[in-house]
């Protein structure tokens, strides 16, 4: 059989990315050109700025991917972007440059949700076994799904309210730590004890969230402190709300396991960079005799060659978007593989 060149295309949030991905699997060429630091001068994603830099930067991404791939459009077999969800805007520039590219050059369209690229992640070192529990934690993601095989995706929870990235992010904001908080928060957690008594969410059982109390209380306890003057202990803090944040999705991928049955787990998203995560993930599956696997931390966060690996089963489907293909700020990951 011969070999598949996918060009992929991420332009969902902050990050302008493109690679090229031989047969679902291998990175031949991958850009990442992140506006993080722009962003981290107002706190978070403004919306706008991400739209018109992805605008400025996606020809020099794209001239970067085929110069380190030493290919040309040419090569490519498919065009593969990321459609939803995202920032409308942003997402935007991405499916326009993906269609053009697709028209002028008379090659297949393929439309990825970028959710199922934080799954396929794990696909480049390694080969997911189905049927498989994922848990997807990222900036707008907290979900519990069921993959049964490459194509049928069952979820079986979500978060009620915040994402649990959000919520690392919003914490690392209140105790004055730059965006993106998450791996300030992981820095600052590995300096610090679990001391503080922090609320723990849904105590109940079942497969939703919730991230909003465990946000709010914090937001509170920071304000009620700083007005009494009296010392926050960031480190400890911040150790103590990862803690319990992580212990909340252990806590329910425990459960999910052991009511499935399911004996593999994979973990994706940007949260997944998070090595406290990784480890107590890895601590309950290996408990259970479950085979766990999470992405190389470099594949973790926002990244175009997940997007490569995400669209190559829907390439040897022939799952093909036409030219009235849109962006969409909000798409359940089931309706985007129907
Ligand atoms: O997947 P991603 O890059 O973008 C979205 O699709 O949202 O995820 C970004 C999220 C942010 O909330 C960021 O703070 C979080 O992932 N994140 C982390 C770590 N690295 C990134 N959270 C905790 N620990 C980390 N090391
Ligand atoms: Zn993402």
């Amino acid at each position: 059989m011969n070999d598949t060149y996918i060009l992929a295309i991420e332009t969902s949030c902050d990050e302008t990315s493109m690679a090229i991905v031989k047969n679902g699997k291998d990175i031949v060429g991958l850009t990442i050109l992140t506006q993080m630091d722009t962003h981290a001068n107002y706190g978070g994603v403004v919306p706008e700025i991400a739209s018109r830099m992805h605008t400025e930067n996606i020809t020099i991404v794209l001239e970067e991917t085929l110069k380190r791939a030493k290919m040309t459009i040419e090569d490519i077999d498919a065009i593969a972007v990321t459609y939803a969800p995202g920032l409308l805007g942003s997402l935007l520039v991405g499916v326009e440059c993906a269609k053009t590219l697709a028209f002028i050059y008379n090659k297949p369209l393929i439309a990825v949700n970028h959710t199922m690229g934080h799954i396929f992640a794990n696909n480049i070192e390694y080969d997911i076994v189905y049927p498989t529990l994922a848990l997807i934690v990222s900036g707008g993601h907290t979900d519990l799904l069921v993959l049964e095989n490459e194509t049928t995706i069952k979820r079986l929870g979500s978060t009620i309210d915040d994402s649990v990235g959000e919520v690392f992010d919003k914490v690392a904001r209140v105790l004055g730590m730059p965006y993106p908080g998450g791996p300030n928060i992981e820095k600052s957690a590995a300096k610090g004890q679990n001391t503080y008594d922090l609320p723990h969410p849904m105590q109940e059982e079942g497969y939703n969230f919730s991230y909003s109390g465990l946000k709010s209380y914090i937001i509170n306890l920071v304000h009620n402190e700083k007005q009494r003057n009296r010392e926050i202990r960031t480190n400890d803090l911040a150790c103590s709300f990862q803690t319990v944040a992580v212990d909340e999705l252990t806590r329910k991928v425990k459960y999910a396991l052991e009511q499935t049955g399911i004996k593999n787990m994979i973990l994706a998203g940007g949260v997944s960079a998070n090595k406290y995560l990784r480890k107590e993930m890895e601590k309950v599956c290996n408990d259970l005799n479950v085979t766990f696997h999470v992405p190389n931390i470099l594949y973790c966060t926002d990244n175009a060659a997940m997007i490569g690996c995400a669209a190559y089963p829907m390439y040897k489907n022939k799952q093909f978007a036409d030219f009235t293909l849109n962006a969409k700020s909000n798409e359940n990951i089931e309706n985007s593989i129907s």
